[in-house]
C-alpha cells in the first residue's frame, strides 16, 4: 500500500497491519516488498520473523528474528517500490523519474497520458504526484505486462489513480477521448515519433511532452518530428553519483589506513587555520568523501518540448 488517501491527501497510515504491504530493508541495495500476513514468516540469512511480531508496529520500526538478526520495516513509497518491483521490463530509476516529474511540472490534480506502461515503475510516482485528484492513464499494447501492471497497482494501492489501457499507440494513437485534456504526456517506446502527433492533439495549450530513448538515433528522429508543433525542445542525459563519506586517518604521503584507496579521497576543507594544523600535524581523522565504484551510468536521455500555442 503506498498510504495514499485519495479522499483526502497524502497521508501515511502509521501502523503495519495485517496484510499491508512492506518494504524490508537489509540495507540499501538488498530489500524486498512483503504482504504482511499473521501468520506467515520470513526467513533469510539473519533467521525467522515472524510477521505477527510486526502487525502493530510504527512502519520504520527494526524487527529481530528468533537469531537477533534485523531488518527494518519501512513503508512503501514509489521510491522503494521501483527498487524491487519485478522487473518485465527495462525501467526507469529515481534520477530520471524525478527529472521527469519535475521537468513535466506534474503536480496534484494533473491528468497525465503514459505509453508503455512496462513495469509500472514511472507510472508509481507518477501517480503519487497527481493524488489525491489527478489521474494517470497509461498504455501498453503488450495484453500480460498490462495486467501484471495492474496487480501491481492495486498491491501498491494506487490502482484509483490509475487506468491501464491495452493499445497500440505507435499505430493507433492515444484514445480520441483525451483529447486536448493532458497536462502532460510521457512516452517511452521504442519510435517515439511516431506517437508524437497523437500527443500533440492530447496536450492542452501550453501542455508539455517527455520522451526517454536510450539511444541517441531515437532522440535525433523525435527531435525532428517535434519540431512541427512543439517548442523549447531540450534533451538531457541524467547522470547521477553517488558519494561514500565516512571518517579516515590520512598520513601525508602514506595514504589512509582506514580507508582502502581506489581513487584520490577529497580531504574536507577546515573552518578555520587552528584546526588545520591540529589535522595535519597529528594525522587525527579527517572526513574523506569520494565517489563510489558502483555509481549507475548511462540509463537514457530525456527529451521534453512545449506544445506550440497557436
Ligand atoms: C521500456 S518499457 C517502459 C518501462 C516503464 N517506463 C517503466 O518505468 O517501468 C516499454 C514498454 O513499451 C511497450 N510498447 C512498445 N511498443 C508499444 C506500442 N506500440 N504501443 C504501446 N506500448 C508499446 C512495451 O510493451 C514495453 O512494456
Amino acid at each position: 500500500m503506498l498510504l495514499i488517501d485519495p479522499s483526502k491527501k497524502l497521508s501515511f497510515t502509521q501502523y503495519i497491519r495485517d496484510g499491508d504491504l512492506v518494504i524490508v530493508y537489509e540495507k540499501h541495495d538488498s530489500m524486498k516488498a512483503i504482504k504482511a500476513c499473521e501468520t506467515s514468516v520470513l526467513q533469510n540469512r539473519f533467521g525467522v520473523f515472524k510477521h505477527s511480531d510486526w502487525i502493530g508496529k510504527p512502519f520504520g520500526s527494526k524487527v529481530f528474528s528468533n537469531k537477533g538478526g534485523f531488518v527494518y520495516l519501512l513503508a512503501p513509497t514509489p521510491e522503494l517500490w521501483t527498487m524491487v518491483l519485478s522487473h518485465r521490463t527495462q525501467i526507469l530509476y529515481i534520477a530520471d523519474i524525478s527529472f521527469v516529474i519535475t521537468y513535466l511540472e506534474i503536480v496534484p490534480g494533473c491528468l497525465v497520458l503514459e505509453s508503455g506502461t512496462g513495469s509500472g515503475s514511472l507510472t508509481t510516482s507518477l501517480a503519487r504526484a497527481v493524488a489525491p485528484t489527478g489521474h494517470v492513464y497509461t498504455f501498453d499494447f503488450h495484453e500480460q505486462r498490462a495486467a501484471s501492471a495492474r496487480e501491481d497497482f492495486e498491491k501498491t494501492g494506487v490502482s484509483s489513480l490509475v487506468t491501464v489501457g491495452v493499445r497500440d499507440i505507435q499505430g493507433e494513437g492515444f484514445p480520441d477521448e483525451y483529447s486536448g485534456l493532458a497536462d502532460s504526456v510521457f512516452l517511452d517506446l521504442p519510435q517515439p515519433w511516431l506517437a508524437i502527433p497523437s500527443a500533440g492533439k492530447m496536450l492542452k495549450q501550453d501542455g508539455i511532452l517527455c520522451s526517454f530513448s536510450p539511444c541517441i538515433e531515437q532522440v535525433q528522429r523525435s527531435c525532428e518530428t517535434l519540431r512541427s508543433n512543439f517548442t523549447d525542445i531540450r534533451t538531457f542525459e541524467v547522470l547521477l553519483r553517488m558519494y561514500e563519506v565516512r571518517e579516515g586517518k590520512m598520513d601525508c604521503g602514506q595514504g589512509d589506513e582506514g580507508v582502502s584507496l581506489g581513487s584520490p579521497p577529497y580531504k574536507r576543507r577546515q573552518c578555520s587555520n587552528e584546526s588545520r594544523k591540529v589535522h595535519e600535524n597529528t594525522s587525527s581523522p579527517v572526513v574523506m568523501a569520494r565517489p563510489c565504484g558502483e555509481s549507475r551510468g548511462h540509463t537514457g536521455y530525456l527529451t521534453f518540448a512545449r506544445l506550440k500555442c497557436h
